[in-house]
């Protein structure tokens, strides 16, 4: 009788574990596929033509622009790499900030790489980089944009190889519930921003078609510049 009531608990009890088991593997697939889903995308972006000069004025202009948008800062003061956001063996995962000379364990980027990536977070692979603040960069307008690019991609060569960028279950959880310590894919924030622009204008056109009032308030301070 005692033996029978034991065994009946130890069913439930396995049966118990097995279901927590298996709800836990169902939300972490859930969680592994929507964030790779996310890190996988591919973005085929229309990458703009302009011509990087190769003066030492733009080059100049570039150095001050490189260093007040924070790339010596992320990546060090000679481009090789330095801040380490996650450390090999966190356990959300392993990311430092990469070494963007051409020297071993660099990149290998030609004008329209660069552009590619300061203009849309995208990288060579056509995907997302991560944590790298393309949407703080991406409105640069022309003549700064040429000039940093002029600055970055004539930096000597330097040698550093900086750990594989990896991101583990909890980095992953955290990304899917939006509390990853900022933003992790840049491109998605640059996507969203321009949908955003794109539908404010939609509504100010909108407002500016159909209500001729507001159309007259939006646009007196225009006026008060004519004669
Ligand atoms: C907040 C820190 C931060 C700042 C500021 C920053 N970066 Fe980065 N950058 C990163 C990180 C982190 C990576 C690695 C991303 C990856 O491998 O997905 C990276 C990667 C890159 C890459 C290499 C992408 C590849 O293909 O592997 C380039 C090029 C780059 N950054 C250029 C710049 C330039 C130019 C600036 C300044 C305008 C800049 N970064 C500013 C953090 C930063």
């Amino acid at each position: 009788m005692q033996k029978s009531f034991g065994k009946r608990v130890l069913k439930w009890l396995g049966i118990s574990f097995l279901s927590i088991f298996l709800l836990v593997a169902l939300i972490y697939t859930v969680v592994y596929l929507s964030t790779q889903n996310r890190i996988d995308k591919i973005y085929n972006v229309t990458v703009q033509d302009l011509t990087i000069p190769s003066d030492s004025l733009s080059y100049e202009k570039g150095r001050h622009i490189a260093q007040n948008r924070g790339c010596m800062g992320c990546h060090g003061e000679n481009l090789a790499g330095k801040e380490v956001f996650l450390p090999p063996g966190s356990p959300m995962g392993t990311l430092v900030a990469s070494n963007i000379t051409s020297g071993k364990g660099g990149i290998q980027y030609d004008d329209k790489d660069w552009i590619r990536i300061l203009r849309h977070g995208v990288n060579k692979e056509g995907k997302s980089v991560w944590l790298m603040p393309s949407h703080e960069f991406c409105h640069l307008s022309n003549s700064d944009m040429r000039a940093l690019i002029s600055y970055v991609k004539n930096q000597p060569p330097v040698n550093n190889t900086v750990p594989k960028k990896e991101i583990k279950p909890l980095g992953r959880l955290m990304v899917f519930l939006n509390k990853f310590p900022c933003y992790l894919l840049s491109s998605s924030i640059i996507v969203k921003n321009m949908q955003m622009i794109y539908h404010l204008l939609l509504l100010q056109n909108m407002v500016l078609i159909w209500l001729p009032h507001a159309r007259d308030v939006m646009l007196k301070p225009t006026q008060v510049h004519r004669p």
